[in-house]
């Protein structure tokens, strides 16, 4: 039986062709700059994107840090969501390797960052504060997509007042292909873009940074001093290509899928699917906690896995396919209508 795993988009495994892409990878020493895949990986990023130059790292949380640690010296601060994955999620490492005190600030419903609120977390020049020096934004933010208009006044804003604005943009091509628009016109209006190419777009390793060259020249000393300067990267950048060509389009079905699944839960009892549903390939369940327990003991039983409890997060990806979609809707009923029965 197929294992239907909803955890995250993060368990994709690389496809037969991308695994021959990786094979026929030409490779060299990236650490001094000799790894022609690599070169090719981080020149083919810094084009999608937008930017003058791009970096190949290792992971999402390595890519946000090296941004917030070339933005942002000893003693500055950034803002960021307070569930932003920059702040909660990545182990406090702006403030535990680079001395940058983050200020977190609620999401608004549509994971935007009040501009006005961000205007008032601002520290004055006075030696009692951190220097306020980057806005962080995330993209999308929980599965859902900011809006262009917000974009565009955010780069207003920060332009402003002089502060640098970063994306983790771990799902900025879901966010580009639910608006129907190059990335470009998302990736625009930021100062440095993070992009994880190790999540919906199916890379088993990998993320790329992009920015101006000379904050990717910083971003590339501070990956040595982390440790994450690799050698015949070649194999893993060969996989990053294979999802930039291949596998940027076929999103669209991840997030069908993804709407699939909430219409078909949400005529369910005891099941409240988050309002608006999906916008991208992520969904929000919500079940009573002690019931959801049993609901992932079930599922598990039955080859799927969930994470999380009471409000639970459904992923879609590429290992997903609309049968899948069809037999985890048909499992949830199953478990819901013996739980009336025994009731
Ligand atoms: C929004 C967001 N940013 C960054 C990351 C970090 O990526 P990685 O797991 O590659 O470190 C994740 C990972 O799930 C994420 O969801």
């Amino acid at each position: 039986m197929k294992v239907i795993d909803l955890r995250s988009d993060t368990v994709t495994k690389p496809t037969a062709e991308m695994r021959a892409a990786m094979l026929a990878a030409e490779v060299g020493d990236d650490v001094y700059g000799e790894d022609p895949t690599v070169n090719r990986l981080e020149a083919l990023a810094a084009a999608t994107l937008g930017k003058e130059a791009a970096l190949f790292v290792c992971s999402g949380t390595q890519s946000n840090l090296l941004a917030l640690l070339s933005h942002c010296e000893r003693g500055d601060e950034y803002i960021v969501g307070q569930q932003g994955h920059t702040y909660k999620y990545e182990g406090g490492g702006a403030a535990v390797l680079g001395s940058i005190q983050p200020q977190p600030l609620d999401y608004e419903a549509d994971g935007s960052l009040d501009l006005a609120r961000v205007e008032s977390a601002i520290k004055p020049d006075d030696p009692h504060f951190a220097k306020t020096k980057l806005l962080c934004l995330e993209n999308t933010q929980g599965g859902k997509v900011l809006p262009l208009d917000y974009l565009k006044r955010a780069q207003e804003f920060t332009r402003a007042r002089g502060l640098g604005l970063h994306l983790d943009g771990a799902r900025v091509f879901n966010a580009a292909v639910h608006l129907k628009v190059p990335v470009t016109e998302v990736s625009r209006y930021f100062d440095s873009v993070s992009v994880c190419l190790s999540k919906g777009l199916g890379a088993p390793v990998g993320s790329v940074l992009c920015g101006t060259k000379a904050l990717i020249a910083k971003a590339r000393r501070w990956r040595k001093v982390v440790g994450g300067g690799m050698r015949q990267a070649g194999v893993l950048a060969a996989a990053g290509i294979y999802a930039l060509e291949n596998n940027v389009e076929r999103l669209a079905i991840d997030h069908e899928n993804a709407r699939a699944l909430a219409r078909a839960l949400s005529g369910i009892e005891g099941v409240a699917v988050a309002p608006n549903g999906a916008q991208t390939n992520m969904l929000y369940i919500n079940v009573e906690p002690q019931r959801s327990v049993r609901m992932r003991e079930y599922l598990k039983s039955q080859g799927i896995l969930i994470s999380g409890q009471g409000s639970i997060r459904l992923v879609t990806h590429l290992d997903i396919d609309r049968a899948d979609v069809d037999r985890v809707a048909a499992s949830v009923k199953e478990f819901f209508t013996a739980a009336a029965k025994a009731a």
